[in-house]
Order: C-alpha cells, then sequence, then structure tokens
C-alpha cells in the first residue's frame, strides 16, 4: 500500500494503459481520480474500482479544453483535498487518422496536437499548484517508442511530451514535484488492435529483443515505481518499457 492517503487523477483511464493505472493505484491505496472525455467508459471503471474497495471518482474532461481541465482539478481537490500525483495518459490513437505529414487535414493535425500535447501541459498547469501545496509529489506523462521513430504527427506529440518531461522537472523539481515519462512499446490494448495492422505488428515484434507485445500490466510497475518514494531521486527521465525495441547509445 505504498499510495495509503494520496491521490491521483489518470487522464484517459476510461479504457487500455490508463485504466490499469487507476485500478493499481488504488489497489495500492490511493484514491484515483479516472478522468476520461467518455463518460461510460469512465463510469465503468471508477464504478468497478469502488467495487472492488477502492477509491475512484470519475470525472469527465477533455483534456485539450482549459475549462474542462480546470473544473477537473476543481472536482478532484473538493473531492480529495488536494493531489500528490497527476498520470498523463489520454490521447488520440486508437481511432486516430493514418495521414502524411505533408497532407494531413490541418484543423485534425491542430487538433490532435491540442489533446495528444499541450492536453499533458494544460493538465500540469491546473494540478500542480495543488501537488506543491501538499509538500511536492510526482507527474507522469505516457509517451511513446514512437518518439524516436519518425513516427509522423503521432511521433511528434510523443517527443513533445518527452521536451514537457525534462523542462517541467526542471521548473517543478524546486517545488519537490519530479516529472517523469514511460515510453511503452507496442502494447496489446484495443487500441492497438485497431490502429496497428497486424503484418506490421508482426515485423515489429520480430525484431526486438523480447518478442512478444507487452500488456498494461507490463506498464504498471514502471508507473508505480516512477510515482513512488522509490524513485525521489528520479525527475526528466523518459524510461522505454518496450521488450528492447529501441536502444538507445
Ligand atoms: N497501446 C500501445 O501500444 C501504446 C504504446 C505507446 C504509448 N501508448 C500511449 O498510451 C496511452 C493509452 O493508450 P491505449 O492503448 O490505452 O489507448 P486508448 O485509445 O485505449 O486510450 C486513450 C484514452 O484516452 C481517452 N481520451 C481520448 N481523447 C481524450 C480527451 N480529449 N480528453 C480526455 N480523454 C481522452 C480515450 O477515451 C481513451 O480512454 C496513449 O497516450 C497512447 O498514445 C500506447
Amino acid at each position: 500500500m505504498r499510495f495509503e492517503d494520496k491521490v491521483g487523477i489518470v487522464t484517459g483511464a476510461g479504457q487500455g494503459i490508463g485504466e490499469a493505472y487507476a485500478r493499481a493505484l488504488a489497489a495500492e491505496g490511493a484514491g484515483v481520480v479516472v478522468a476520461d472525455v467518455r463518460k461510460d467508459a469512465g463510469e465503468r471503471v471508477a464504478g468497478e474500482i469502488r467495487a472492488a474497495g477502492g477509491d475512484a471518482l470519475f470525472v469527465e474532461v477533455d483534456v485539450s479544453s482549459p475549462d474542462s481541465v480546470a473544473a477537473m482539478a476543481d472536482a478532484a481537490i473538493q473531492k480529495y483535498g488536494g493531489l500528490d500525483y497527476l498520470v498523463n495518459n489520454a490521447a488520440i490513437y486508437g481511432d486516430m487518422k493514418m495521414a502524411s505529414l505533408l497532407t494531413v487535414d490541418w484543423d485534425y493535425y491542430q487538433h490532435f496536437m491540442a489533446v495528444n500535447l499541450n492536453g499533458a501541459l494544460l493538465c500540469i498547469r491546473a494540478c500542480w499548484e495543488s501537488i506543491a501545496a501538499r509538500g511536492g509529489g510526482a507527474i507522469l506523462n505516457q509517451s511513446s517508442t514512437a518518439a524516436w521513430m519518425g513516427a509522423g504527427f503521432y511521433g511528434i506529440a510523443k517527443l513533445g511530451l518527452n521536451g514537457i518531461t525534462q523542462s517541467l522537472a526542471r521548473e517543478l523539481g524546486p517545488r519537490n514535484i519530479r516529472v517523469n515519462a514511460i515510453a511503452p512499446g507496442p502494447i496489446d490494448t484495443e487500441a492497438t488492435r485497431s490502429v496497428v495492422p497486424k503484418p506490421i505488428l508482426k515485423q515489429i515484434l520480430s525484431g526486438m529483443p523480447l518478442s512478444r507485445q507487452g500488456t498494461p500490466d507490463d506498464l504498471v510497475g514502471a508507473c508505480l515505481f516512477l510515482l513512488s518514494d522509490e524513485a525521489r531521486w528520479i525527475t526528466g527521465h523518459v524510461l522505454n518499457v518496450d521488450g528492447g525495441q529501441i536502444m538507445r547509445p
């Protein structure tokens, strides 16, 4: 129970990896805000956490909207009295358009970046003061190995998230708030099944040292570690959790 009496927001927790993070935090004692743009999905996850004896609140949020994000932070603080952790996991992924950077519809590109890149920054801006007021805490951004792979606008947003991670680690370090990121490799979620064609997935997996797809549970240990006090001197770090897909010199 590493997170007893602690409070965390997990965005995009209505399914997939965010759901696994929210469940794991709650299982270790945290009050968890399940934040998602999809009401049914988020309510289901929060309800199931409560039914299992955990403490969870669903808050509907669109991370690309400053007003919506501010309302999410307010709702969390009103319910729990303050915040210790923020996990920026929400993204357009499962139903994203496949398009070239040269031709992608400009409005779509701007919306994509507003959610996948700026959304994390908005959430941090809305939450950090509450985290600081409790003496500090931790923020985790959900990056991707796509950041290192020239993967179009999806990869650019993740590379930007890595930059946000490093810049805000500097800005928030003096407030005792650590900012790290996880860069997962291919994870078996509904979203991946809908967006990555099977032959391409097979090709990716065959080139990896641990040549299997990851699961959301394969990421949970890294998420809890980076949030926890065990990682108290780690900040500005992007941790690949990827079966060895990316090895940087
Ligand atoms: N699955 C993978 O292989 C993989 C690999 C690397 C990184 N990631 C990243 O992990 C995260 C979760 O991936 P997943 O596979 O669970 O995908 P997913 O599509 O199932 O989850 C994304 C969640 O974000 C929510 N969301 C979308 N737009 C939102 C918005 N504007 N405001 C609030 N919530 C919003 C969705 O409703 C959904 O619940 C994403 O950031 C993704 O980019 C996934």
